[in-house]
């Protein structure tokens, strides 16, 4: 993955999420990355994945980098920032163009990737990701890379993941008030997945689920690449709300109890086992039994992998995700998810927790962590792939600033034809 001209760059992860934000500081290493620091505060500012406070939002994310900052003893200026919430949308597309010099070039893959982003947008919204997920060369499909293949015309299909605009520069805004530079806006999911999935489950089909403090964010790999992404607006924090209604504590007991005694799956709980349940408003706290308190976790965390399988199966991709699923985010950490995931989901489910990368990996070693690594990890690749741009034109998968892609869609709007299938059209009447 590293370039010998990106060995020794410094690479930080932002994650802004509903309870916490995370900064990560990652150093690019000839053989992976190593973790230097790490940084992660409490965040009130956000809602559902979409910041609601900029002031709120602004005080932790400048906490999370001093902390990171201090532990990883390197300055930060540019950061890789995560974006979620249930504005996030994705769509498939394709594009064609014809090959340049008779061989797919990386010039050939990028113009053609350009073709695929080239649908109508609505004004308020933005693309985030064209993620490729084959190409096809004349009349050969399923081709992952087509660089150095002979042929005429290069198709490729696309997902394309777009953002509302204004929730992408909300997250800009508030990282360019800390004084830092934003790199790049990378899905959040999309992300986690770069943390913890291996490329065999990618290749065999997988779901990447992150349930975090405000969202569950979902991404489906199959035949290597991104079939699907969604974002479904509830989270850990709904569970906390329950129990704080059901047992009738404060927020804060809720969580804390939540996290100590709370049980996704009643059966698992023994009949005898109680638990202290502090009172509101200066109320004595009272014994209750644990059954109680998973009675209410229950239902909840049953809807929230109700509303996955029906994601999945509306995706159309439930038969092709062998690999099953793979759970990132706080939530996930909750006794008994897997084992309610999997009878749900009807397939395996385990705990995905970052890896590829090494320094002090023990501050990072949670499902919680996987997005602040992951975008640690993306922002890698992307320099990597950069210094391998400067080298040759080109790369994969594309990369764009946010504000880079709010340009390039103005300015793109008028030079290419509005439909890849009147491109299409044009091709097969030109060969
Ligand atoms: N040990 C635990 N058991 C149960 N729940 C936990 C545990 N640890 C954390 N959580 C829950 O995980 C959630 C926070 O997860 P995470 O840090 O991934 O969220 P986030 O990234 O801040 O939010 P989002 O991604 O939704 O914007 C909270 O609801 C918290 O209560
Ligand atoms: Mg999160």
């Amino acid at each position: 993955m590293s370039t010998s001209a990106s060995q020794g760059e410094i690479v930080v992860g932002l994650d802004i999420g509903t309870t916490k934000v995370c900064a990560v500081v990652g150093e690019i290493a000839e053989d992976g990355i190593t973790i230097l620091g790490v940084g992660s505060v409490p965040c009130r500012g956000l809602r559902k994945g979409i910041v609601s406070n900029i002031d709120w939002t602004v005080r932790s994310i400048k906490d999370a980098i001093e902390a990171a900052q201090t532990m990883a003893g390197v300055e930060i200026r540019t950061v890789y920032a995560g974006v979620a919430g249930s504005h996030i949308r994705s769509q498939s597309s394709d594009g064609v163009a014809a090959i340049a010099g008779g061989e797919v070039t990386r010039a050939d893959v990028e113009r053609v990737l350009e073709g695929a982003r080239a649908i109508p947008v609505d004004a308020d919204r933005q693309i985030l990701h064209v993620l490729p997920r084959e190409y096809v060369v004349d009349i050969q499909d399923g081709i992952r890379d087509p660089i150095g293949m002979s042929g005429v015309r290069l198709g490729a299909k696309v997902n394309l993941v777009t953002a509302a605009t204004s929730c992408v520069q909300n997250v800009i805004r508030c990282a360019e008030r800390c004084g830092l530079v934003v790199a790049d806006v990378v899905l959040e999911p999309l992300a986690s997945a770069e943390a913890v999935l291996s490329d065999d489950e990618r290749e065999i089909g997988v779901a990447v689920v992150d349930i975090g403090g405000g969202t569950t964010d979902i991404l489906i790999y199959v035949d290597g690449g991104i079939a699907h992404a969604s974002v479904i607006p509830v989270g850990g924090n709904n569970i906390t709300n329950d129990i704080a209604a059901g047992l009738r504590t404060p927020m804060a007991e809720a969580d804390r109890l939540k996290r100590l005694c709370g049980c996704a799956l009643g059966r698992m709980v023994a009949e005898d086992e109680d638990i202290e349940v502090p009172g509101v408003g200066g109320q004595k706290p009272r014994r209750t039994p644990r059954r109680v308190l998973s009675d209410i976790i229950e239902p909840r965390v049953e809807e929230i992998f109700a509303v996955v399988r029906k994601r999945i199966e509306d995706s159309g991709l439930l038969e092709q995700i062998s690999a099953g699923v793979v759970l990132t985010g706080g939530a996930v950490l909750l006794e008994g998810t897997t084992e309610l995931a999997e009878e749900i989901l009807g397939m395996p489910v385990r705990i995905g927790f970052p890896t590829g990368v090494r320094g002090i990996t023990q501050l990072v070693h949670g499902p919680q962590y996987a997005t602040g690594v992951g975008l640690v990890k993306y922002g890698a690749q992307a320099i990597a792939d950069g210094h391998a741009r400067a080298a040759a034109p080109a790369h994969s998968m594309m990369r764009m600033t946010a504000a880079a892609v709010k340009k390039s869609d103005e300015e793109r709007s008028d030079e290419l034809p509005k439909s890849s299938s009147k491109l299409w059209e044009w091709l097969k009447a030109a060969f």
